[in-house]
């Protein structure tokens, strides 16, 4: 069955929420709580299919996991030496940051292993991780075009090495850490911008030596995880369109709570404040070594601006979001500098122009980036591609739109943000599920 969204312009959107957990952090929790000494319990876990898929292949390497139940995951840790050989290829579903992750941990191990995933994650690439594991010492063969399956030979003995990558890719530098910590000597990697920083706190709070200097990160392996308790912040990815629908929506007012604002994260806010937005932090805390705030947003005009480059990696899942945010904006708003988006879950520039021009805005994708022309959008039928984020951007583009938008294969919005079209209803959106054959 295939779902499509039918959505059409409400009221403006109010109430106060908590979207799901965040993403990063509960694959994360997922992985060291598998490789500690002793139960992690983690609370505000995301079960959506792509942390999911990440339980599930710790499960098949012989790890006991309970839950989650009402968001709460206990992970029975086997030690950095624990893990076992999963039975079947590992299926990771529709998740790049499980694909990524893994392949750096597995090719430490002593046994042999395999990952695969959907349509999607078996188009991206993967060399960025296989390369520089491969200088390491592992062993891991793609397609000839780099891209998944992934079989990956056990039995390696790694050595660390200074990697310079040449992408601010917080998966690539994950996943040479976490082999890192299996290699004789110190793994280095150098980022030409920061990206998302939730491994290196996360390892930091399960006691692991490591050494963070601006741009550059490095450990030593050999060392040992203690299980930790994890509170998962709400996630600022899902919490973005809601941001985005409130600040549209005239005489919205909504309230998100819980949200994570690692700096390393919080580009989007930054950048919808430069576009005009009203968005306010109340009861900044941290959940263990997580920044967290409530978010209030009241509706506000807003302009279309030059998106600083700066603010690309810190904001590099929320553009689906933005989009629409510059399609309703005053004037024109100029990307640039963000080619990666062309490599994620879809070609988020080429899906997202084809969208919006669909719905009659004005846009000028380029490989790198795209112009939009702000003003009105008018109803049609856009495709997601498969693309969770493009789906819930399209969602909240209905609520200044002339017309109902239909959006088709809507079923992957399940692998970050289940429970969006009801949070959404609740809001004040108008939206109707309906199922087809696929
Ligand atoms: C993620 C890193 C980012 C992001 C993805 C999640 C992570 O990918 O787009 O959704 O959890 O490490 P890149 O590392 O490819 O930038």
């Amino acid at each position: 069955m295939s779902i499509d969204y039918v959505v059409s312009k409400a009221g403006p959107l109010s109430g106060e929420f908590r979207v799901p957990g965040d993403k990063s952090i509960s694959h994360r929790s997922v992985i060291f709580g598998a490789l500690a000494d002793g139960v992690t319990e983690i609370r505000g876990f995301l079960d959506g299919l792509d942390c999911l898929a990440t339980r599930d292949a710790f499960r098949a390497m012989g790890v006991r996991i309970d839950g989650p139940d009402a968001g709460c995951l206990r992970i029975h840790g086997v030690g950095m030496a624990g893990l076992t050989a999963p039975d079947q290829p590992l299926d990771l579903g529709n998740s790049g940051t499980s694909m990524r992750l893994l392949a750096g941990l597995l090719c430490a191990q002593p046994f042999d292993s395999a990952l695969t995933g959907d349509a999607s994650l078996s188009r991206r690439p993967m060399r960025r991780v296989i390369d520089p594991l491969s200088r390491m010492g592992a062993m891991i063969h793609g397609s000839d075009n780099g891209t998944p399956p992934l079989e990956i030979s056990g039995g390696r003995l790694l050595h660390g090495i200074h990697h310079i990558s040449p992408v601010a890719s917080a998966q690539v530098k994950s996943a040479l850490l976490l082999a890192g910590l299996y290699a004789t000597g110190e793994t280095r990697i150098d980022e030409p911008a920061p990206s998302r920083d939730h491994t290196e706190r996360m390892l930091e709070a399960f006691g692991y030596p490591i050494h963070r200097e601006s741009l550059s990160v490095r450990l030593s392996g050999g060392h040992r995880l203690r299980a930790a308790s994890v509170e998962v912040p709400a996630d600022l990815s899902s919490a973005a369109f809601f941001l985005v629908g409130a600040s549209i929506t005239p005489g919205s007012e909504i309230l998100l709570r819980d949200v994570g604002i690692n700096p390393t994260r919080t580009g989007v806010i930054q950048i919808l404040r430069a576009m005009g937005a009203d968005i306010r932090l109340e009861r900044e805390r941290m959940f263990g070594a997580e920044p967290v705030a409530d978010l209030r947003v009241r509706a506000a005009p807003l302009h279309g601006i030059e998106i600083p480059e700066a603010l690309v990696p810190l904001a590099i899942d929320e553009f689906p979001a933005l989009f629409v945010a510059a399609a309703y904006a005053e004037g024109e708003t100029v990307l640039t500098g963000a080619a990666e988006l062309r490599v994620k879950e879809s070609d988020r520039i080429q899906v997202m122009a084809d969208g919006l021009a669909r719905l009659g805005a004005l846009v000028d994708p380029r490989p790198d980036g795209i112009r939009i022309q702000g003003g009105t959008l008018k109803s049609g039928r856009i495709e997601s591609h498969g693309d969770h984020r493009i789906a819930m951007a399209f969602a909240m583009a209905a609520l200044r739109a002339e017309g109902t938008i239909e959006i088709g294969d809507c079923n992957n919005v399940e692998t970050s943000f289940p429970g969006f079209a009801n949070m959404a209803v609740e809001a004040g959106l108008t939206v109707s599920t309906v199922f087809r054959d696929a």
